[in-house]
């Protein structure tokens, strides 16, 4: 066994940036989150001249740095004489239910049974729902057995999608057993509105997801009528007894030129109640959801140090945490990484490392994996960053960056967080962790900086925005970001509040 496994990896994430003493061993880092490391070690020698060599020397003074570190509190919160804030008599009721993010080393095998796993889940959501109807063929091998004209209804993962050049849709499902090719025929104005239905359900399948197909056996191909997917059923609104409010937040992007410092200072004087306007529902929260993105990282995207007012990643925390110190400390926070903070890119994310931030001084912070579920007074919250977002977006027509809440409800009915695999890095497992088996109250997701509501079957999307200003590459791609306002979730009433702290 070599002793450099850790040390190798860490070499891999530093190609380019800084080369690797000899003599290190993986004894002089274990223990250390790879990514927190290799992304300190890249701000260690953005400050310091010479040959980028991390060394034992170089090692022991990024520690003493982290040690040293002290970041000067941004704002004063003075405490209002008279503000009682109701959400301090109530009791706190909080689940947390997070899954094993184990590390694996992402091979063949791991990929394979992770994908079996997705299919074999999604599979049942399937079979147990509303939409298949009778002629259900448990594997797909058994096809062949069927005669021609025959209806029936499979189920297995889109293993490609393409037009054809007569203009249908041909997409190829596998199951563990075999391959269906399913065509969606190209409507014209002899057919009838089922085809065009289902050519028009196709333009939604997206590859990787977990679907059932209902069609017409014509040997070799089964032509499609409809598309079943995994959904979610139709429920109650569910409401707490208690008058609790909970705000969703994300996309802080702390250490960014662009972070709305101000407005989101006034967000933390409003919690503590020196802020008039809707100084009520201020008294009411008792939680607050922070979806990612709470720094704006360092070596994130090509040349970004020169749109960071804070090039060190634990400053940039530092200066994040003196903020969320200010929180009442009745509040409970739950906090999870995004594609912009110092943890594994690959998907779910573990819980940040506390110590980029030396050690968490109030117990009413929760750090906590990317994905995350929650429950609150018993309303399920599922709180995920919302990178795959960009991929969903690029592959539903009808999905857009102007409405958020449009690509969330397509996660949400795929019930899979990252449905289409490739752009948006995974950690492969014996398990997908990325299926939603429970279905949530709510859904909440960052990453587009957008905010987006929408109410489906039950659940409440909600995508909470920012509070970063526009950049020059959303500029680029004209998109238009909504920073510095807030949802709440009235969770008595059940419904939204968004509170805009952008001047009047
Ligand atoms: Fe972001």
């Amino acid at each position: 066994m070599s002793d450099r496994l850790l040390v190798e990896e860490l070499a891999k994430r530093l190609s380019g940036k800084a080369l690797i003493g000899a003599e290190l061993t993986d004894d002089d880092i274990k223990g250390i989150d790879i990514e927190s490391l290799s992304a300190l070690v890249v701000s260690y020698f953005d400050k310091s001249k010479g040959v980028n060599l991390l060394d034992k020397a170089v090692l022991k003074a990024i520690a003493e740095m982290r040690r040293e570190e002290k970041t000067p509190v941004q704002i004063e919160i003075s405490k209002p004489v008279g503000f009682r804030p109701e959400a301090r008599e109530i009791e706190p009721d909080f689940k947390i239910y997070t899954t094993e993010n184990r590390r694996t080393a992402a091979t063949v095998d791991d990929f394979s049974s992770y994908f079996r796993d997705r299919l074999g889940r999604l599979r049942r959501v399937i079979e147990s729902g509303r939409g298949l109807s009778s002629g259900l063929v448990y594997s797909i091998d058994k096809l062949n057995g069927y005669a021609n004209g025959r209806e029936v209804t499979i189920v297995g993962m889109v293993y490609d999608k393409i037009l054809t050049k007569k203009g249908n849709i041909l997409v190829t499902l596998e199951d563990e057993s075999g391959i269906a090719k399913v065509i969606f025929t190209k409507p014209d104005a002899g057919r009838g509105t089922g085809i065009a239905d289902a050519f028009g359900m196709a333009s939604r399948i997206v590859h990787d997801e977990v679907i059932g197909i209902r069609g017409k056996i014509a040997s070799p191909f089964l032509i499609a009528n409809s598309v079943v997917w995994p959904e979610v059923p139709v429920r109650q609104r569910r409401k707490t007894e208690e008058r609790v409010a909970m705000a969703f937040t994300s996309d802080i992007h702390v250490g960014s030129k662009l972070f709305q410092e101000r407005q989101f200072s006034r967000f933390i004087e409003w919690l503590n109640g020196n802020i008039d306007k809707n100084k009520e529902l201020a008294s009411r929260i008792k939680y607050i959801v922070i979806a990612g993105d709470v720094v704006d990282g360092i070596g994130v995207y090509p040349n970004q140090d020169k749109d960071l007012s804070i090039s060190d990643i634990y400053k940039q925390y530092s200066v994040l945490f003196d903020f969320l110190y200010d929180i009442p400390e009745y509040i409970h926070v739950f906090m999870l990484p995004g594609n912009h903070d110092a943890v594994q890119r690959a998907e779910p994310q573990p819980k940040l490392d506390a110590g980029l931030f030396k050690e968490l001084r109030q117990s009413n912070i929760h750090l906590l994996p990317n994905p995350a579920y929650i429950e609150l007074h018993g309303i399920g919250i599922l709180s995920y960053h919302g990178t795959s977002l960009d991929s969903v977006i690029q592959g539903i027509q009808g999905c857009s960056y102007s409405r958020p809440e449009t690509a969330m409800l397509e996660v949400l009915r795929k019930r899979h967080i990252s449905p289409i695999y490739g752009d948006n890095p995974i950690m492969p497992g014996k398990r997908d962790p990325l299926v939603i088996d429970r279905v949530p109250d709510i859904l909440h997701m960052g990453h587009l900086h957008r905010n987006g509501y929408m109410e489906y079957h039950g659940t409440e999307l909600i995508n909470s925005g920012t509070w970063q200003a526009r950049t020059s590459y959303q500029v680029k791609l004209g998109h238009l970001p909504t920073p510095a306002v807030l949802p709440v979730y009235d969770a008595a009433e059940g419904s939204v509040w968004p509170v805009d702290f952008n001047e009047a």
